[in-house]
């Protein structure tokens, strides 16, 4: 019977799993059994018995969990110095963020290990069930405005007291994909008055449908790739932005910017003359701060002030909300192993030709067998040698 381990995230301050014990029922009806490293629901406050309850097995040890797992699935992509100890063949689920991290990726050819990155699952209708990075996002969006309330000053709603009148506060996001919508909807739920400005003209109707009001910004040609995702703009276009939506960032108490380039460095929307334009107090929530940032100034991980004005760059916001998140996640895990489960085989049915499979495996039987990031590699010099043994021949 196949094994399905779900090792303890290794990533400190993550409290994010990704297996509910409702999940446990759904993997033994595939016929796997399911495997967790003691501790895993922590976090959560959910207990080894709770699991064990479920169905799902306690292992002895991590590293036999490593080493009996035929399918190991995780939220952040093991330990480098893990994978010697991993079965080779086993397939890891994960996030593995190839694009920048090709060493690891080599790592995974190395050790002949299978892997499947979760950013990379296609952006298509049949996948909306297994799309962490949507699940992630919307969560994100939510806690991004709760962290922005918090450390803002005034409250949220429009208040007509006996006491006098409180103004809305006002609200500005930049970026309306799945994170931006989530932020208006939930500034808006809070009272808020709420402005959004996105590149891809097309979200202007979600955002108006959420009562929030769409920045135009006339920035030319636009476009969107295949998959939903924003083009890069051109440098002039990048000024025509900044010098159009600084007037709105000035009368704003908070910004929050979840701008995102698939697979490539987040856009520089706001510098420091901007910051300085804001009222003392303001705020503003950087949701690409740990990858380079929206904001010039934000730092990963902490909240700076700069001219009186408070900018957050906590990342891993989902993990405020770390049981949704992981309900959320745990079942895209389940729903991608789910969909390519082979009954008759009773095992999960590695199809490198499949549609969403081609997307979203990155190596296979020692090799990068996805084009997007072997082409990646190709255009950046980047050189994965196949097998391990090839490896110590051309040492
Ligand atoms: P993302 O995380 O890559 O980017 C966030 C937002 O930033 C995007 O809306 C993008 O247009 C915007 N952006 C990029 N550069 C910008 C700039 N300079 N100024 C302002 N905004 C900028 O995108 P996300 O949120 O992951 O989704 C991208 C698209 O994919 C959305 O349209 C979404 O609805 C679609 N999608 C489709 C799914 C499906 O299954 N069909 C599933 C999930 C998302």
């Amino acid at each position: 019977m196949p094994i399905i381990g779900f090792p303890v995230e290794s990533k400190p301050g993550e409290k994010r799993c990704a297996l509910m014990p409702a999940n446990v029922k759904a993997y033994t009806l595939l016929g796997a059994k399911v495997l967790i490293e003691k501790g895993l629901g922590i976090a959560l406050h959910i207990s080894d018995d709770e699991y064990v309850e479920a169905g799902a097995e306690l292992a002895d040890s991590r590293q036999a969990l490593l080493r009996k797992a035929n399918i190991i699935a995780a939220l952040h992509k093991l330990p480098s110095d893990e994978l010697q100890t991993i079965s080779a063949e086993s397939l890891l689920v994960s996030y593995l963020d190839p694009f920048n991290e090709s060493a690891y990726i080599q790592q995974l050819c190395a050790a002949n290990l299978s892997s499947i990155s979760m950013e990379m699952i296609p952006r298509i209708s049949r996948c909306q069930k297994m799309d962490a990075l949507s699940s992630q996002a919307s969560l994100a969006g939510y806690v991004m405005v709760l962290q922005a309330a918090n450390t803002l000053d005034s409250v949220f709603p429009m208040m007509m007291t006996p006491a006098g009148t409180l103004k809305p506060a006002k609200v500005f996001i930049i970026g309306a994909g799945v994170a931006g919508l989530q932020a208006i909807a939930t500034a808006k739920r809070l009272g808020a008055s709420v402005t959004a400005f996105d590149t891809r003209s097309v979200v202007a109707e979600q955002v108006r449908s959420l009562g929030a009001k769409f920045l135009a910004i006339d920035l030319g040609q636009t476009g969107e790739t295949g998959q939903g995702y924003a083009q890069a703009l051109t440098p002039e276009q990048m000024q025509i932005q900044q010098r159009e939506q600084a007037k709105c960032i000035a009368d704003s108490d908070i910004v929050i910017t979840t701008a995102q380039l698939f697979g490539r460095k987040p856009p520089v929307l706001i510098d420091q003359a901007t910051i300085a334009s804001m009222r003392p107090g303001s705020v503003i929530v950087d949701m690409a701060a740990e990858n380079g940032g929206n904001v010039m100034g934000s730092i990963s991980g902490e909240t700076v002030q700069i001219n009186g004005v408070s900018v957050i760059g906590t990342g891993y916001w989902a993990n405020g909300v770390a049981k949704h998140a992981s309900q959320m996640y745990a079942s895209n895990v389940l729903n991608l192993i789910g969909e390519f489960w082979d009954k008759e085989s009773n095992q999960f049915a590695l199809d490198i030709e499949d549609e969403v499979l081609s997307a979203c495996v990155i190596s296979y039987q020692g090799k990068v067998v996805n084009k997007m990031i072997s082409d990646f590699y190709q255009q950046n010099g980047v050189v994965i040698y196949a097998k391990p043994t090839q490896m110590t021949a051309e040492a």
